[in-house]
């Protein structure tokens, strides 16, 4: 369809082992920011690596703008943009001197390069830092070089793997403030993954939860939010048989419970709390604690994978790597 950037219909990667990526299907429209979410090991990176032509797929098809990507990748790979999760910028050249060498890696005409790579680094705020070396770049600056060297591609669809893994609060916020820039200004189409929830919640028009290979839900933030079908009641007890009994009574449990204390989805919360209290009281539950809280996407994700998200150790991972590279200048 005219409106879509990327079209995928049921992608398939099988390895000796593993099921990577099990039947996916998606769009992602013109202009859209689109999530992939999922936990470890659950097919985000096989996605991405197979959009990105680097993995052929077992089955299944890939438009990238009505471009057949598994029949002509190469006029796919012209589209792209792909800012990596692990530090891709060298911290022993200057700023320019990366952004030269991304330039001519992906062709980019030697008569535009210094305009592209001015412009870029301009539009990233780079300009005055462009002939230090990266090595003195805070964390933040070198993920604005990576998103910089993509643009003198003026691709049509930036891959962002965990934009802002590592990076402190206020270099995160900045990170956020230029992808919306870049939708915003240059309709880029932009596909990210994260593992962080409220960069989810604030960038993505839309996101897909991706479990053990398949596509679990796709949807706006707040769709999700709302398809939880009301809002989480929080209760802890001690009392032997809580948790049967909630379920007993028709309640719908959000996980597992642990240490007497579990999250319920009830519908229209605040006004169900004192029925809900009043029959577990009934039951001779005692009641320790209860809060009322309105679904968060940490909730949506929980509920579609039975897991919390955790950044593992790739956050710490991605700021060592760039302290390293600061501390070897
Ligand atoms: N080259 C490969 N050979 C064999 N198995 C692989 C290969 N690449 C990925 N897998 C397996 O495919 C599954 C999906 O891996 P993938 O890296 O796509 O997950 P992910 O969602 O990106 O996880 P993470 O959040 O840890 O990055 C995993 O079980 C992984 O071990
Ligand atoms: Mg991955």
């Amino acid at each position: 369809m005219a409106d879509n950037a990327v079209e995928i219909h049921n992608l398939v990667k099988t390895y000796p082992r593993v099921k990577a990526v099990d039947d996916v299907s998606f769009n992602i429209e013109k202009g859209e920011v689109f999530g992939l979410l999922g936990p470890n090991g659950a097919g985000k990176t096989t996605t991405i690596r197979m959009l990105l032509t680097l993995v052929q797929p077992t089955s299944g098809s890939i438009r990238i703008l009505g471009i057949n990507a598994l029949s002509d990748p190469g006029k796919a790979r012209h589209m792209f943009g792909y800012v990596p999760q692990d530090v891709s910028v060298d911290g022993e050249l200057t700023g320019w001197e990366n952004m030269l060498m991304y330039a001519k890696l992906y062709d980019v005409p030697r008569q535009n390069r210094e305009k592209l790579i001015k412009e870029a680094l301009e539009y990233l705020g780079l300009s005055d830092r462009a002939n230090d070396m990266v090595s003195k770049y805070s964390g933040g600056m070198m993920r604005r070089l990576e998103i910089a060297q993509t643009l003198v591609n003026r691709p049509k669809i930036l891959f962002l793997d965990e934009p802002s893994i590592g990076l402190d609060p206020s270099a995160r916020r900045f990170i956020w403030d230029h992808i919306e820039k870049l939708r915003r200004e240059f309709g880029t189409t932009i596909l990210i993954t994260t593992h962080d929830m409220e960069e989810a919640d604030r960038l993505c028009e839309r996101i897909g939860i991706m479990d053990r290979g398949k596509m679990v839900t796709i949807g706006r933030p707040a769709e999700l939010k709302s398809s939880l079908g009301g809002d989480i009641v929080s209760i802890s007890s001690q009392t032997p048989g809580f948790i049967e009994k909630l379920k007993e009574l028709g309640y719908s449990l959000i996980s597992d419970s642990t240490n007497g204390h579990i999250d319920l989805v009830v519908a229209d919360g605040e006004k169900q709390i004192p029925n809900l209290l009043a029959s577990l009281h009934a039951h001779g539950i005692v009641i320790e604690t209860v809060s009322l809280k309105k679904p968060t996407l940490d909730d949506v994700f929980l509920h579609f994978t039975g897991a919390r998200i955790e950044q593992g150790d790739s956050f710490t991972q991605a700021k060592q790597t760039r302290r390293t590279i600061r501390r070897l200048s």
